[in-house]
């Protein structure tokens, strides 16, 4: 099989997911960004679901996924659709509960490694960063229309970029339209204090790269809607986890978790004891950290890519 891309924290996913799997009949599994489908290919090597519904808003993960998961023993369902739309997805599958849901967000290695998708600035490419080519706006049609300070904006929020006035200024001069020539200008924009501070293995246009990709493909929004409609779609025992790559992507999923698992305010000096006090209807699964589950050394090693990886996983229990 080519390689297309190596899934990140396969076990600890499985360990996780394939008990609420195993313990429900006639078991839905959501995989919401089926990928090269390494994730439902792990859970179908350890249990057995009764369906799987795999999203995906890049054809070309669901075709390779489709002819990776040939042969598996249960229906398999590839939509081609943003997680956003989840419970439309199932609405329209006729499916009510799911034992288990899984999202691993973010690129992957086949579209940050296919340099023409423009993602990286590994190869010289037309910006473009849509995760869904058939659709939505591009990288260099987002450039083409934004002024300095909207530009300068969205470097902050979603690249967390200190230089964002300095690197949009000089966006804004040059319009670049390829990877390449964005590069170059981020790179001469940035003052050399904070390239020094970036060292010499980050690429001073990591930030900027970063940021644009987040805009160009809504992942903030898209991911705020997955923590609202997956939660509601967990069958009681079933369990939601979600892998993020970084720390704005996982301040939402730790919010959102802890609220789930948060039993609302009682009234002031109402006198309950511990047994009397309401349960919340998630909680986090119980045998994980509570600052989530990261690679080993192993597996930082053999993929740098999970390096970054944090997995956090939600249980409903009423
Ligand atoms: C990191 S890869 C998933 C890899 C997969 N878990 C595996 O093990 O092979 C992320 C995938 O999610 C998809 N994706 C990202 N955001 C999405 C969204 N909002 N809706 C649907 N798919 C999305 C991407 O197109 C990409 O194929």
């Amino acid at each position: 099989m080519p390689e297309f891309h190596e899934s990140v924290l396969a076990e600890a996913v499985a360990k996780a997911l394939v008990p609420a799997i195993a313990a429900t009949p006639e078991a839905v599994l959501v995989d919401a960004t089926c990928g090269a489908g390494g994730h439902t290919a792990a859970l179908l090597a350890r249990c057995s679901p009764a369906k799987v519904v795999l999203l995906d808003r890049d054809p070309a993960a669901l075709e390779f996924a489709r002819t990776r998961l040939e042969g598996a023993e249960c229906a398999l369902h590839f939509v081609h659709a943003r997680f956003s739309s989840l419970a439309a997805v199932l609405d329209e599958l006729g499916i009510e509960s799911v034992a288990a849901l899984i999202a691993d967000i973010g690129v992957s290695s086949h579209q940050f490694d296919a340099g023409e998708r423009g993602f990286s600035f590994r190869a010289d490419a037309p910006l473009d960063m849509r995760m869904d080519p058939t659709r939505g706006r591009s990288a260099g049609e987002l450039l083409a229309e934004i002024d300095e300070a909207g530009l300068a904006e969205l470097l902050r929020r979603y690249g967390e970029e200190p230089e964002a006035r300095r690197i949009a200024k000089a966006v804004i001069v040059a319009r670049p339209r390829t990877t390449g020539a964005l590069a170059q200008v981020v790179e001469e924009a940035m003052s050399a204090r904070a390239r020094r501070q970036l060292g010499r293995r980050i690429h001073p246009a990591t930030r900027t790269f970063q940021a644009l990709r987040i805009a160009v493909n809504e992942e903030l929004e898209e991911l705020d809607a997955l923590l609202e409609a997956g939660p509601e779609r967990l069958a009681v025992g079933g369990r939601m986890g979600v892998i993020s790559f970084h720390s704005l992507e996982d301040r939402r999923i730790k919010r959102r978790f802890a609220a789930l698992s948060r039993v609302a305010e009682l009234p002031h000096g109402l006198p309950l004891t511990a047994d009397q006090l309401p349960k919340a209807p998630f909680q986090l699964a119980a045998e994980l950290p509570r600052r989530g589950v990261v690679a080993d050394a192993a597996e930082r090693d053999r993929n740098p890519r999970s390096r970054s990886a944090r997995l956090r996983v939600l249980e409903r229990r009423s």
